[in-house]
């Protein structure tokens, strides 16, 4: 008979699964398929469904629902997925230290960028491996979302971002301006007009991007400053659609001036002399706070944070004299030849 008072301690089973059987679950996770885990892993469909069994069989639960023909990963799933992603992660950063020690000055990086930002970053990218041959650089484009929630499971080694979140998990730095412009098809009744005042322009139809876009939200914020609304709106969810359906006469739409480098050259695209505008926004870089760099990761950081400097976008000089006066409340507010603080403005959006 056992007559001790003190708790025994609690011995946990330490459950057998393997790194292979984690790499196996999350490609099942991300492709959605087991037929198409199989394929990407160059593995049979029966072998794959048996290392899930038998990852489903150490866990004690089950990591998968099948709704009609398709799998789901259950609330078990969700989390293992979430921790495998990490460790993985956490693998990779320990294979870029090894790199590191060994001294190879090459390696992976997965860089992340909200949309807007796939006008500048490739430009950047392709300077920084022509001094890096041994660098690979993965870039993935997404809205602003979907790179929190990326930056959340820390799957990019840096991201590049408008506003960052105030998260004390995450450390940004500002690189460049990304300064929000209105633009219209140049033969608008606006594109002529100078210091155009808010409410004026509100009357107009405006094509602006998808929820979860940092460009909207900069825009709703301001709007939301001014105390005014959108009256008609259109959605789309990619910068390119709405620089052509603005082309097209379809009404005005809110991009960054980075998206305008073309049509602007061309002359098939004009910038809404708006007052406040452009919106004077900076883009940021972003990773985890206490992410290990590898080196290859901090030559990438310190190059974009001092050389995407060195061309930031700039808006055309206004070639047309005004059509009308500005009303008088809205003199001396911005106008094109008013272009980027050199410092963050207090207002940033
Ligand atoms: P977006 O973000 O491409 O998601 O609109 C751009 C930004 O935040 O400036």
């Amino acid at each position: 008979m056992n007559t001790s008072t003190q708790p025994r301690p609690r011995t946990r089973r330490r459950r057998n699964f393997t790194l292979r059987q984690l790499k196996l679950f999350e490609a099942v996770v991300r492709t959605g398929s087991f037929t198409r885990t199989a394929e990407e892993l160059l593995l049979t469909q029966p072998a794959v469904s048996n290392q899930i069994k038998q990852l489903e069989d150490q866990i004690g639960a089950p990591l998968f629902e099948h709704i009609g023909r398709k799998i789901f990963p259950t609330e078990i799933g969700r989390e293992l997925a979430h921790f495998s992603r990490d460790m993985f992660s956490r693998i990779d950063e320990f294979e870029n230290l090894l790199d590191d020690i060994k001294g190879l000055h090459h390696g992976t990086l997965n860089v992340a960028v909200v949309s807007t930002a796939e006008y500048f970053a490739p430009y950047l990218l392709a300077r920084f491996c022509a001094q890096h041959p041994g660098i690979t650089v993965n870039l993935d484009v997404t809205n602003r979302n979907s790179l929190l929630k990326q930056l959340a499971e820390n799957t990019p080694d840096m991201a590049i971002m408008g506003v960052p979140p105030d998260d004390a998990d995450l450390v940004a730095q500002s690189f460049m301006p990304n300064p929000l412009v209105v633009v219209a098809a140049p033969r608008h009744p606006l594109a002529t007009i100078r210091n155009i005042p808010i409410e004026r322009v509100l009357k107009e139809r405006f094509i602006i991007r998808e929820r979860g876009s940092g460009t909207r939200d900069a825009f709703e914020r301001f709007l939301l400053q001014q105390g005014e609304r959108l009256h008609q709106s259109m959605e789309m969810s990619s910068n390119e659609a709405i620089k052509h359906a603005v082309m097209a006469g379809l009404g005005l739409g809110v991009v960054s001036l980075h998206t305008l480098e073309m049509e602007l050259k061309l002359g098939r695209i004009a910038v809404v002399d708006l007052a406040g505008f452009p919106l004077e926004r900076h883009w940021h870089l972003v990773h985890r706070n206490g992410k290990r760099f590898s080196l290859a990761a901090q030559a990438l950081k310190t190059f974009i944070l001092t050389e995407a400097s060195t061309a930031p976008p700039t808006l055309p000089k206004p070639k047309r004299s005004p059509k009308s006066a500005p009303p008088p409340e809205h003199q001396g507010k911005a106008s094109q030849s008013v272009l980027f603080c050199k410092k963050e403005p207090k207002n940033s959006f």
